[in-house]
């Protein structure tokens, strides 16, 4: 079978820029900024970007384009023993991270088609809760689906099965390229409009104004690492496998620079009408800013919501935020599936559209559990524990397995061969010791503040039946496939620079 390929490296470019922009970065980076010091964490978090990000990205284009193969074949072709690595990432991913990541772009379509008769109400925090999730008293107390939600997640598991089935140039590099001009338009609209309103100017203050005192705290550092590495979409397998379909002359390093320079920058410029509206809602509530800032969730779903309705022509303005939520959203989520149907057609030589059909169907039935009245408590102990566990500890596998195991020297010159911008032996140097160190400490730190105090005060049966198991559970389905036998000839083939 033919390895699909991109139509243009533009086409490529988008689709790893879609990717990486996702719901992350339009509330969660903004509400991170300004709780670790405004303008000061940029600091740690342009830190983690030069020296974990960028190199990582590098690395994981370069084992796909390479080695020619989504994550479990690349790593199969380093060492067959790998395989499981790859399967992993892709598995938790598949099965993890999109079950849930699903089910918030549906919440934001909700909140879309609400946003025009501001279906919130006068009290958009007991709406959200209360109404709209009708959260329930615990994880264990699963209670009713909620029907909106679920339906919104037909519509947005559709519109994904759409988008895959057509294929890699027809189905995800097409809807890219109209996907990310669309989100940066309408930014851009956000942006300009929120900067008009009055106490505009309070909010971006605080979005700014650099409290250097914050970023003394290892917490701060460790905080813009993970953000880094999920914004990046870093040890999701989704990179490694976009970066198989190139064609063999590539400038990789540039795309790379270029993917996380856009990424990051994108969040930068979002931030602006994030914080906009904030000031905007505290002027006009007579409150000081740091009242009306909200954790993640609470930001867009609630603090959002009730200074929209404060706006003239706020349903509108709702509107497009939630709309770019949702078109940021899916150019990620499709990037997820994408990876997973990768390595299963590199392995299993599955037929692409049927293939889609059945794991789009299932991934819908995944989804379902976190659009029940516990959903909310599930999706915050699986985002804790893959995003914290998982992510992590993949990306310190791919350094270990690639610096140490690979010659890393190999992949440089492949890479020093057909790109612009040159690596010298600093790229080494990080992702040999730096990289897989700075994870290493963010690991421990991170286990160490887990056994002191269980995770958002749930129960250690809650935090091990539904977090820990889910690691173990796909870990154990990685092992499980990696076993089997390969039904293509593509294992024995080996990179692009022969060995
Ligand atoms: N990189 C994607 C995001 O930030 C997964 O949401």
């Amino acid at each position: 079978m033919k390895r699909e390929q991109w139509n243009s490296q533009l086409g490529f470019l988008l689709a790893a820029v879609g990717s990486a922009i996702g719901l992350g970065n339009i509330w969660r980076f903004s509400y991170m900024a300004y709780d670790y010091g405004g303008g000061a964490f940029l600091i740690p978090y342009i830190v983690a970007l030069l020296t974990a990000g960028i190199p990582l990205l590098i690395l994981e284009f370069a084992v796909g384009h390479e080695r020619i193969g989504s994550a479990p074949l690349a790593y199969a072709k380093i060492n067959r023993r790998w395989e499981w690595l790859g399967w992993w990432a892709v598995t938790f991913v598949m099965f993890g991270i999109v079950l849930y990541y699903m089910v918030i772009i549906s919440w934001c379509l909700n909140y879309f088609f609400l946003s025009f008769s501001l279906g919130w109400g006068d009290d958009p925090d007991s709406y959200f809760f209360k109404t709209f999730l009708e959260v329930s008293s615990g994880p264990s107390e699963i209670g009713d689906v909620k029907f909106p939600i679920l339906a919104g997640l037909v519509v947005i598991w559709f519109i994904n099965w759409a988008i895959l089935y057509r294929g890699v140039q027809r189905g995800v590099e097409l809807a890219n390229k109209i996907f990310m001009p669309l989100l940066f338009a309408l930014t851009a609209i956000l942006v300009l409009w929120s900067l008009t309103l009055d106490g505009a100017m309070t909010g971006i203050k605080a979005y700014l104004t650099p409290d250097f005192s914050k970023i003394s705290k290892p917490q701060v550092w460790i905080d813009a690492y993970s953000q880094i590495f999920f914004t990046l979409s870093l040890g999701f397998g989704i990179m490694i496998a976009y970066a198989s379909y190139l064609p063999s002359k590539t400038n990789i390093t540039k795309n790379a620079l270029l993917t996380a320079f856009i990424n990051s920058g994108f969040s930068i410029f979002a931030g602006f009408a994030v914080f906009s509206v904030l000031g905007f809602m505290a002027v006009s509530q007579g409150k000081d800013i740091s009242e009306v800032v909200s954790q993640s969730i609470g930001l867009a779903f609630v603090a959002y919501p009730k200074a929209v309705s404060l706006m003239p022509g706020g349903n509108l303005f709702g509107a497009i935020f939630f709309l770019c939520l949702v078109v940021a959203g899916i150019s990620s989520s499709i990037s997820i599936i994408e990876a997973f149907t990768a390595a299963m057609v590199d392995k299993f030589a599955v037929r692409r559209e049927i293939f889609i059909t059945v794991i789009c169907l299932i991934g819908f039935l995944g989804s379902i559990m976190f659009t029940t009245q516990a959903g909310l408590f599930w999706l915050d102990i699986v985002d804790h524990f893959l995003t914290h566990y998982g992510l992590i500890v993949v990306g310190i596998a791919e350094c270990v397995l690639v610096g140490w195991f690979f010659k890393l020297n190999v992949v440089r010159e492949h890479l020093n061969k057909i790109s612009s911008i040159k690596l010298g032996l600093w790229w080494d140097i990080l992702i040999k010791y730096f990289v897989p160190l700075v994870l290493v400490i963010t690991l421990i730190w991170d286990l160490s503040k887990e056994l002191k105090e269980p995770y958002g005060g749930y129960s250690w049966a809650s935090l091990i039946s539904i977090g820990v198991d889910w690691i173990l559970l796909t870990l154990i389905a990685a092992f499980a496939i990696a076993s089997r036998p390969w039904k293509t000839g593509h294992r024995e083939t080996g990179g692009r620079s022969g060995g």
